[in-house]
């Protein structure tokens, strides 16, 4: 058995990994509405590498004979309007993300639970990538989608992306 506290912030960091599915399906849905099917790619591929943090979290709980309870997934509430919204958005989500691993990370720490340190070394390297994504999107969006071509190829870009497992395997 996990240190209870510990098994708690992981139970509820199951939920926020749904929201954020849910969030970036949100965004996705909104360039759908605005003819830019490649950020809609991008953040439906984006949201089911949510889905899946929550599945690993939801294994690792299972694997330390605790049982998982789902809440309700609760509403994405950012309201969009420029192009750039969802991206700006994003980044400031997953910045709020990296500091609940961080706690669970010091929670883990503080219990001495060396085991769900291990298990949450991926997601602090993931944070880090996901942060660097979502700037990453941002800059590009500031380069080239102030015109329409450039908009174009960054839509093309973005639609060619693909959906990869994640590499943590439990
Ligand atoms: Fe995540
Ligand atoms: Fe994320």
């Amino acid at each position: 058995m996990l240190n209870e506290k510990v098994a708690q912030l992981l139970n509820d960091q199951i939920n926020k990994e749904f929201y954020s599915a849910y969030l970036y399906l949100s965004f996705a849905n909104f360039y759908v509405d605005l003819g830019l099917n490649g950020f809609a790619n991008w953040y439906q591929v984006q949201a089911q590498e949510e889905r899946d943090h929550a599945m690993l979290m939801m294994k690792y709980l299972q694997n330390n004979s605790c049982s998982v309870t789902l809440e309700a997934i609760e509403k994405p509430d950012i309201v969009m309007s420029e192009k750039s919204d969802p991206l700006t958005a994003g980044l400031e989500h997953e910045m709020y993300v990296t500091g609940l691993i961080h706690k669970i990370y010091e929670a883990a720490y503080e219990a001495r639970d060396f085991r769900t340190m291990q298990f949450l070394d991926w997601f602090v390297k993931e944070q880090g990538e996901e942060e660097t994504n979502a700037g990453d999107l941002i800059k590009k969006m500031e380069l080239f989608g102030t015109d329409a071509k450039g908009l174009y190829m960054l839509d093309s870009e973005l639609g060619a992306r693909v959906y990869t497992a994640p590499s943590l395997v439990l």
